[in-house]
C-alpha cells in the first residue's frame, strides 16, 4: 500500500495550475505529525475496519488540517512552519486562499470516493462537514479574543474545544462509524478525541511560549504577539497581583511594536506565576479524562493500547 505522501504527491503532481496546486503539495509533502490520520487509524483498528477505506478518510482529515493551517497562517500572519516559509509567505496571500479552498474540496473528494455502504458515506461526510464548521467558529472566536477585552477560561476552552479539538474527535468518530462500531462507542471515541485535542491545544500554547524553534518548527511567541487569549494569559491574569495584571492588560490591548519587549516581560510574568505548570496540570486533568473515557470501550486491553500510548505522548510534547 502506498504511504500517505505517495498517495498526496500521487493525487497532485503535474495539476494545472501550477500556482494553485504546487502550493498544495508543498504543505502536504512537509512532514507533520500526522496525528489526525493516526487517530482515524486507530479506531478503524480498534473495531477491525477496513484499512483500505479507513486511508481515504484518513487522507481527507490530513488534508483538511492542512487546509485549516494555510488559512491560519494568513490569519495569524506566521512566517515559518514545520520549519519552512508559510505558503502565504513563500507565494501570496491570495494564492493560499484559494489553495486553501481547493484543499479543502479535494478533502471531501477522498470521502467521496469511498467504497462501502452509502449510509456509512453519508454518516462520515456529515461529522466532516459538522468538524469543519465548528473550526470556522473556533477560529473566529480565537480572531475575536484578540481584541476582545473580557475573555473567560471557560470561553477559551469553548475556543480551542472548536479551532482544535473537533477534528480529533471527528477522526475518531469518522474510524468508528467506517468499522461499524456501536453509537455509544462512535461518542465515547468522539469524548475522547475532544478531551485529547484541548489537552493538545494546551500544550501547542504551552510551546508557542517555551519551546524550542527549531524542533517545534513554528516561531515563538506568536500568540503574544498577536494578543491572543490563551490559557497562559488567562490564568496569569487570574493569578497576577495588580501590577502584573497592569502590565498584561496593557501589553495586549495594542499592536504589539517591539516583540522582543514584549515577549520578555510577558514570559517573565508567566515564569513568576508558574503559568507553565499550572497549564500543563490543566493538561493533565484533560487526558485523565481520555483515560475514563477509554475505560467506558469494551474491547480487549491490547486493542487499547495506542489510545494509552498517545495519551502518554502527548505529555512529552516538544512540537
Ligand atoms: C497544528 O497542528 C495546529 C494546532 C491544532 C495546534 P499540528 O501540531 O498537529 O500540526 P502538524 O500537522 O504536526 O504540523
Ligand atoms: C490552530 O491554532 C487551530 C487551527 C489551525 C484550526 P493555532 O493558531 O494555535 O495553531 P498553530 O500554532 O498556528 O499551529
Ligand atoms: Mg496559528
Ligand atoms: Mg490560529
Ligand atoms: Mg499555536
Amino acid at each position: 500500500m502506498l504511504s500517505l505522501e505517495q498517495e498526496f504527491h500521487h493525487i497532485i503532481d503535474g495539476q494545472k495550475p501550477d500556482n494553485l496546486y504546487n502550493p498544495i503539495l508543498y504543505i502536504l509533502e512537509q512532514p507533520g505529525k500526522r496525528i489526525r490520520p493516526q487517530l482515524v487509524n486507530m479506531s478503524v483498528n480498534m473495531f477491525e475496519g477496513s484499512t483500505e477505506q479507513a486511508k481515504k478518510v484518513a487522507m481527507a482529515f490530513e488534508m483538511l488540517h492542512n487546509f485549516t493551517l494555510i488559512h491560519d497562517d494568513i490569519m495569524d500572519e506566521a512566517p515559518i512552519r514545520r520549519g519552512k516559509d508559510t505558503v502565504y509567505k513563500k507565494w501570496n496571500s491570495n494564492i493560499a486562499i484559494l489553495s486553501g479552498d481547493a484543499l479543502a474540496i479535494m478533502a471531501l473528494q477522498q470521502l467521496l470516493d469511498l467504497k462501502c455502504d452509502e449510509k456509512v458515506i453519508l454518516a462520515i461526510s456529515n461529522v466532516f462537514a459538522q468538524t469543519s464548521l465548528e473550526i470556522c467558529e473556533g477560529q473566529q472566536y480565537d480572531l475575536d479574543f484578540e481584541t476582545q477585552e473580557k475573555v473567560s477560561i471557560d470561553e477559551y476552552i469553548n475556543m480551542i474545544r472548536k479551532k482544535t479539538a473537533v477534528m480529533f474527535a471527528g477522526c475518531l468518530k469518522a474510524g468508528a462509524i467506517l468499522a461499524q462500531a456501536s453509537q455509544q462507542d462512535q461518542q465515547t471515541l468522539y469524548d475522547f478525541g475532544i478531551h485529547l485535542g484541548i489537552a493538545f491545544q494546551l500544550a501547542d500554547d504551552v510551546l508557542d511560549v517555551y519551546a524550542s524553534a527549531p524542533v517545534f518548527g513554528k516561531a515563538i511567541g506568536g500568540d503574544i504577539r498577536d494578543n491572543k487569549k490563551t490559557y497562559l494569559y488567562l490564568k496569569a491574569l487570574e493569578d497576577a497581583n495588580p501590577a502584573q495584571k497592569e502590565t498584561l492588560e496593557s501589553l495586549f490591548s495594542t499592536q504589539t511594536s517591539d516583540f522582543e519587549k514584549k515577549y520578555n516581560i510577558v514570559r517573565g510574568i508567566y515564569d513568576e506565576l508558574n503559568i507553565k505548570t499550572k497549564t500543563e496540570e490543566l493538561e493533565q486533568h484533560y487526558l485523565n479524562l481520555c483515560m475514563s473515557d477509554l475505560e467506558k470501550i469494551n474491547v480487549s486491553e491490547d486493542k487499547k493500547e495506542p489510545f494509552n500510548a498517545i495519551v502518554q505522548k502527548m505529555i512529552n510534547r516538544e512540537k
